[in-house]
């Protein structure tokens, strides 16, 4: 058995006998048996097609370097079994989506999903497993720090037929993480915590971004997952109409060798806002929840603002309004960044977003500034700062309803 070409045998599993099409469970035949047979006129009269066991799903960004490593060491870990890998690609910069397509060209094992306008390591999961027609699907992540050779491990917990998700932990047996910096590993400590009690997922590492699950298990929920946020795996957990048969298999989490990470603040409040969301029953949505952290946040700047013009001597009415332009200021950049990050506007089209949202809301503002000074001169002169938010309250409610509809619609 050649170790490390693996995925050109593709082909030949392709123009050879394997197992009759429709037996899941057979391994497709092994490196040895293709070499022994090359594929020839005449060679064999009826070629059989070896439908794919398992689909290993790899979310990309900016992975290039490392796609031909985990397309090789994939080969390697799945000999013999009837694997195909997609990788889904939020139409990275660095040229991923090349390399996976020049694999792709020497291998029907490996394909690619390229997505425009789109953004997230969940929805883009989501995808590639929706795209698989396989039994058992597995999830990991291009960068190498998961340890691709337990995946032979894990399809066999699910061709035994009692499970229907094999996670990879980190924490299984106290096998600490070597790839984490001193900060995230206290962060993932708490975020498994907060997992375990809020919501009740029976894990030892349910921030897992590494698993296998039979494909209708997926398949079943996914409707109810959101396409938002980093944690899949805690999503599924959570919005499982009945509960999953679970078990875990330990691995060590690895440095990552090339690119950086993408886990950064905006991930955690997404994590955040997805475990809020599952604890009220899916009433309110992660979007939502995070444009009202966003307006709590333009509050604190219309107040601040307000206070610092009316200290300046301006009056109430021409210091409500720049308090409310600095406000919106201040939201259209951070939704654009944490709210809508998966429509995110960039270059030329945040400049134009944010006039079309600054016009949406000056109509907020004229409403805003309008209930606000009405207030004020109603005799309510000492609380200000009531009329200043009830103003804020009026543009907050206008800016997330022309938002959604219009700033950030999905193109
Ligand atoms: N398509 C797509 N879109 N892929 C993405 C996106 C995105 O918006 N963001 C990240 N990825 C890809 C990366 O290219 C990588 O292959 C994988 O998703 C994980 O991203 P990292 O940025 O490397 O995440 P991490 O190493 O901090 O954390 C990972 O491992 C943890 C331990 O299992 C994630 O899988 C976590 O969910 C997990 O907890
Ligand atoms: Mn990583």
């Amino acid at each position: 058995m050649i170790r490390g070409r693996g995925f050109f045998e593709g082909r030949r599993t392709l123009a050879n006998d394997g197992p009759p099409a429709g037996d899941m469970t057979r391994p497709g035949p092994s490196s040895a048996d293709a070499a022994a047979s090359p594929p020839g006129p005449g060679a064999r009269t009826a070629p059989a097609y070896v439908p794919p066991e398992i689909t290993v799903v790899i979310p990309t960004l900016n992975e290039r370097d490392n796609v031909p490593v985990l397309a090789e060491r994939l080969a390697a870990a799945l000999d013999g079994v009837a694997w195909e890998a997609i990788f889904v690609d939020d139409d990275s910069r660095d040229g991923t989506i090349e390399a996976v397509r020049a694999l792709a060209r020497t291998t029907p094992r490996i394909r690619g999903i390229r997505r425009i306008h789109r953004r997230g390591l969940a929805g883009a999961s989501l995808e590639g497993m929706l795209a698989s027609a396989a039994p058992c699907v597995a999830l990991i992540d291009a960068d190498l720090q998961h340890d691709e050779t337990r995946l032979r491990q894990m399809l066999d917990i699910l061709r035994s037929g009692d499970t229907d998700l094999v996670v990879a932990s980190r924490y299984v047996d106290s096998v600490e993480t070597g790839g984490l910096s001193e900060v995230r590993h206290k962060g993932s400590r708490f975020a498994t915590w907060l997992a375990q009690k809020v919501l009740k997922a029976p894990l030892s590492d349910p921030m897992s971004g590494f698993f296998a699950i039979r494909r209708e298990a997926v398949e079943r929920v996914a409707p109810r997952l959101s396409d938002q946020g980093f944690k899949i795996l805690l999503d599924i957990l959570a919005s499982s109409p009945e509960p999953l048969r679970i078990r875990e298999v330990p691995y060590v989490f690895k440095p990552r060798l090339h690119g950086e990470s993408k886990l950064d603040a905006a991930v955690v409040l997404e994590y955040l806002g997805l475990v809020v969301a599952k604890l009220s029953g899916d009433l309110v949505s992660i979007r939502f929840l995070m444009f009202a952290l966003v307006g709590a946040s333009g509050v604190v700047v219309n107040l601040a603002v307000l206070w610092l013009a009316l200290a300046a001597g301006a009056g109430f009415a021409a210091a409500q309004t720049i308090a409310m332009l600095a406000a919106m200021a201040s939201n259209f950049t951070l939704n654009n960044a944490l709210t809508y990050r998966d429509r995110r506007r960039r270059g030329w089209r945040f400049v134009t977003g944010l006039l079309t949202f600054a016009a949406l809301c000056s109509i907020g503002v004229v409403g805003g500034v309008g209930v606000s000074t009405f207030l004020y001169d109603q005799g309510h002169g000492p609380v200000w700062w009531l009329a200043g938010l009830a103003g804020a309250a009026v543009g907050t409610l206008w800016n997330y309803v022309t938002s959604t509809a219009i700033t950030w619609r999905s193109r």
